[in-house]
């Protein structure tokens, strides 16, 4: 495990061009990175801003939203969609109150055995609530790997063991910059390696990118939603 060639270009964009948004605050407690984890799992970031501020508003604590009934998890959840999460948020609370006396754990298997709570989740939790050194692989990540390492526009439709040994091996040593790094990475991919119009000008990697270097071949597998 070493430093990538990626990393320092990767870092430098970051700290000039990252979105700041209230998760990645040094001061969001590891309840808060969960819940917009869990928030912006399947909804973009500007619709979760203002339903994740009320809700660590009205539950600062897992406690708090643990003492309430599941419906008041629902309703709060409003038009964020697939509601299911708000009971396994609800859930996930009332197992962290039971489990870990009421506070998040930092351990990845314990982790991933809340409700509601997978691989990418975890791993998140993990990495930038607790600085612990987990690859966060989200599809921002892999999107980013795909074109910069492997030289293809788009990952694999699920996730492979590859990709997981390849995000491993690029990962800082020392935790605190991995968890920087993933987020970079994620950040990279949300405003600049986008799925549709990659903006490669303005991309830190763009003399580096296998894909680009490549003349930006077509996707050629199978038919995907991108
Ligand atoms: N920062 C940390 N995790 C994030 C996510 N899932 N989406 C957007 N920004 C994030």
């Amino acid at each position: 495990m070493h430093e990538s060639r990626y990393t320092e270009p990767v870092l430098s964009w970051y700290a000039a061009n990252a979105r700041d948004l209230p998760w990645r605050r040094p001061d969001a407690s590891p309840w808060a990175v969960l819940v917009s984890e869990i928030m912006l799992q399947q909804t973009p970031v500007v619709r979760v801003l203002p339903s994740y501020e009320a809700w660590l508003a009205r539950w600062p604590v897992p406690a708090a939203l643990a003492a309430e009934p599941p419906g008041e998890a629902v309703r709060a959840w409003g038009r964020l969609g697939y509601p299911r999460r708000a009971l396994n948020l609800h859930a996930s609370a009332r197992a962290i109150v039971d489990r870990h006396g009421g506070v998040v754990p930092a351990d990845y298997d314990e982790l991933r055995a809340l409700p509601g709570v997978g691989a990418y989740t975890a791993a998140a939790v993990a990495s930038f609530a607790y600085r612990r050194r987990h690859a966060v692989l989200d599809t921002n990540v892999r999107r980013v790997l795909a074109r910069v390492v492997t030289g293809v526009q788009y990952p694999p439709k699920a996730q492979t063991t590859a990709e997981v040994r390849l995000a491993e091996e690029l990962l800082p040593p020392d935790p605190p910059v991995a968890a920087l790094w993933s987020v970079a990475v994620m950040e990279l991919g949300a405003l600049v390696c986008t799925a549709r119009a990659p903006r490669c000008a303005d991309c830190p990697l763009s003399g580096d990118c296998t894909w680009r270097l490549a003349g930006k071949p077509a996707y050629d597998g199978p038919a995907r939603k991108g």
